[in-house]
């Protein structure tokens, strides 16, 4: 670790005085963003789960097509996956067999393993919300040529290539699917389609791919990990239907162990707003055939080893026009935009689309429930600062870094052994995430209310080696904080 002007005995000093002046804590407990608030404040949605359709922002515009009083109500009792003769309860029965608006749940906790992909139908909801749902261990998702899809609240991962096969489809009509290379969610020519709060992780290809003229598409709140390419937005230069393009990226949660492609974009328009970058591997945004970029306001965390936001062709220029508006970088983050003018940025949403941007500090409380419904601890459990051999597969190149040996995670182990309590936990990792002095010292002071003590025995542990507040940076962002005056569809 490089030096950095503080002195720790001046950050105790600080942080003691800060703790003797400061009675309460700040941070609020929820921070539901705007997706969220729209349905989660209510205690009972699972009376009302048809608001959630009015909650979508972005370029999927409402999804208030997907209700009304002809939704048939349809719950998945069975696991089980038949491609050609699906059964009742079945969710690919819900698919084939059910035609207009269906808004699917699950009766219990499940986990579906598709045999081939399954065809998700138009005026198709799939609500996971109460339980716990996966789709894992086999074939996954496929949208084509279809419209008004909402799917909420599901994980999806370890999905497996699949050579050609013949399924049933929408209206039970015999589908030939080509061989496919295992995304979780892939879209075909494919309109108006919601993507909320799932988790997807680990498979085979990537975790979304959006191709072949799909458009008004907003991906939110989803938790993406564990994988090398992570969202594909246009798949062939030759395509130029994808210039209609239009992807949100919303409220998502990037990391840890993502290597590249989040997105990867050609020809169209992504507007990619509010989401958290937990480290990447080659890069975090990039992409080819002269598309565009907004990125607004997002969270963009490096673990050290390469930590340009952006991805570089050959010639060494950033293709295309990529913008980087009120982002916020940390532990040396950069990002080298191209291209001229904010004018090709503007996402020009309509009115049932537009949606307040939160300041890019905010974020990390914003999608800290994303796709986590029953586990909020998830997010804290992760070494912040390098590689954790137990449980991280590591795409950077981090020989030289030696901060796993301060890892966060070391510092709780042996804290927590004195003071158990969730709510401190909680406050320990907030301070750790800290950029700046004075977002560590609001972390220390809410935990010091709680507290002295446990603050007193923390401080033990130099900050320097946990807090990345106090982190050295690598590469130096001239973006940090530029001049843009925001609204939210400049
Ligand atoms: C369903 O899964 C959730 C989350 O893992 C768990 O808390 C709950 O106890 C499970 N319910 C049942 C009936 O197993
Ligand atoms: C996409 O959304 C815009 C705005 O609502 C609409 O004008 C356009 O027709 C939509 N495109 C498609 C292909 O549905
Ligand atoms: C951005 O990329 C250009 C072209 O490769 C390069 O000349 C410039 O130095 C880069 N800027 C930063 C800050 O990395
Ligand atoms: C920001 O904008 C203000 C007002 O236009 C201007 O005076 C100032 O020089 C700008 N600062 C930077 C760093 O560009």
């Amino acid at each position: 670790m490089k030096k950095t002007n503080y002195k720790p005995s001046y950050i105790m000093l600080t942080v003691m005085l800060t703790l003797l002046i400061t009675t309460s804590s700040t941070s609020s407990v929820h921070g539901f963003n705007v997706i969220d608030k729209c349905w989660r404040t209510d205690p009972n949605w699972r009376s009302h789960r048809q608001q959630l359709a009015k909650c979508s922002v972005g370029y999927s515009g409402k999804m208030t097509n997907n209700i009304g009083d002809d939704v048939i109500k349809y719950k998945v009792t069975d696991t089980s996956d038949d491609p050609l003769n699906p059964k009742p309860g079945t969710l690919r029965y819900a698919m084939t067999h059910i035609q207009g608006k269906i808004w699917v749940t699950f009766e219990r906790n499940m986990t579906i393993r598709l045999q081939k992909p399954l065809l998700v139908s138009s005026f198709t909801t799939i609500d996971g919300r109460g339980v716990e749902v996966h789709i894992a261990d086999g074939a996954c998702l496929m949208l084509q040529r279809v419209t008004n899809v909402i799917i909420h609240g599901i994980k999806i991962h370890n999905c497996k290539a699949q050579t050609a096969s013949t399924v049933l489809g929408p209206d039970k009509k015999i589908v030939n699917v080509g061989p496919v290379d295992g995304d979780a969610i892939r879209m075909l020519t494919s309109y108006k389609i919601w993507i909320d709060h799932n988790t997807l992780y680990d498979c085979e290809d990537g975790l979304i791919d959006v191709t072949r003229g799909s458009t008004n598409i907003t991906i939110s709140n989803n938790w993406f990990r564990t994988q090398n390419k992570v969202m594909l937005l246009g798949h062939d230069d030759g395509f130029l239907r994808d210039k209609n393009m239009k992807v949100t990226v919303a409220f998502n949660y990037f990391g840890p162990n993502c290597n590249q492609r989040m997105p990867r974009i050609r020809h169209g328009y992504a507007h990619v707003v509010n989401n958290v970058y937990k480290g990447w591997g080659n890069y975090a945004i990039g992409g080819s055939m002269n598309p565009s970029i907004k990125s607004q306001a997002n969270y963009f965390f490096a673990r050290g080893g390469r930590n340009e936001v952006t991805w570089k062709q050959e010639s060494g220029e950033v293709e295309g026009n990529f913008q980087s508006v009120k982002d916020v970088f940390a532990n040396g983050a950069c990002f080298n935009g191209s291209g001229s003018g904010r004018e090709a940025v503007r996402p020009n949403y309509t009115p049932d689309q537009a949606f307040p941007v939160e300041d890019g500090h905010k974020v990390k409380e914003l999608t800290k429930n994303a796709a986590l419904l029953y586990h909020p601890e998830e997010h804290f459990i992760e070494c912040e600062y390098g590689t954790d051999a137990e449980s991280e597969t590591d795409f950077t190149d981090n020989s030289e870094s030696n901060y796993e040996k301060y890892c966060v995670r070391h510092v709780e182990a042996n804290w927590m052994q004195r003071f158990r309590s969730g709510e401190m936990k909680k406050l320990l990792w907030w301070a750790a995430w800290s950029t700046y002095e004075e977002d560590f010292k609001v972390q220390i002071s809410a935990l010091g209310a709680l507290s002295e003590k446990a603050v007193k025995d923390l401080l033990k542990f130099n900050p320097m080696r946990w807090c990345r507040t106090y982190m050295d940076t690598i590469c130096k962002n001239q973006m940090v904080d530029n001049n843009f005056t925001e609204s939210f569809n400049s």
